[in-house]
């Protein structure tokens, strides 16, 4: 089946608010709460959430399609960090945070995520970004992997809320 790659729009707010529903608790570290989960998909990852997300011009939202089932998503925020303990770590400037990337569990392994990937670097490219960073929870080995096989090198930790719990990521950057 093919898959292709390309800018969300408004209208698919809810479908890709569902694979965040399915994809997010896969990105959590062992032990989490079912209620902190829950809390953030509400908060976080709604059908309203992604609405804003998908009209607010500083975001970039990447579906991957089969048919007419989205399979996978990546977010992008333009701007350099808001945070400067993530700025003081990134050694590329301008830059491009890649804020999330899920791809649903049948998809894994099967290249979905090296096009998300393909997409979120061209789209950075032609925003005349020099890098692009990430956090990744410290027990996401796959994400991690993944992402040192597109070129993500780890600089530096953060944390990262979800409901009531502290979670440590790794920060991980890479040129452009
Ligand atoms: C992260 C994600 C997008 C990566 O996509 P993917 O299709 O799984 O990625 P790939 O299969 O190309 O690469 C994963 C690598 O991790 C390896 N891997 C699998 N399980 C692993 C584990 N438990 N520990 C370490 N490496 C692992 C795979 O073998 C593969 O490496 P290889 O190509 O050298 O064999 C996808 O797994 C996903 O959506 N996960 C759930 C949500 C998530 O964690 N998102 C990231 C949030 S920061």
């Amino acid at each position: 089946m093919t898959v292709t790659v390309s800018a969300a729009g408004l209208w698919e707010a809810e479908q890709i608010a569902d694979v965040a529903a399915v994809t997010f608790p896969l990105a959590c570290p062992p032990g989490s709460s079912r209620e902190s989960i829950e809390s953030f998909i509400d908060d976080v990852l709604s059908h309203s959430r992604f609405g804003d997300y998908l009209s607010d011009p500083t975001r970039t939202i990447l579906a991957a399609r089969e048919d007419d089932s989205i399979v996978g998503y990546a977010m992008l925020i333009h701007g350099d960090p808001v945070d400067p303990a993530i700025s003081s770590v990134l050694a590329h400037s301008p830059t491009m945070e890649l804020s999330k990337m899920y791809v649903m569990p049948g998809h894994h392994g099967s290249g979905v995520s090296a096009e998300l990937m393909r997409a979120a670097s061209a789209c950075a490219v032609d925003a005349g970004c020099a890098g692009m960073w990430l956090g990744v929870n410290q027990y996401n080995s796959r994400a991690q992997r993944f992402y040192a096989k597109h070129g993500f090198a780890v600089v530096g930790t953060k944390t990262f809320t979800v409901g009531a719990e502290t979670h440590d990521d790794f920060v991980m950057e890479r040129a452009l």
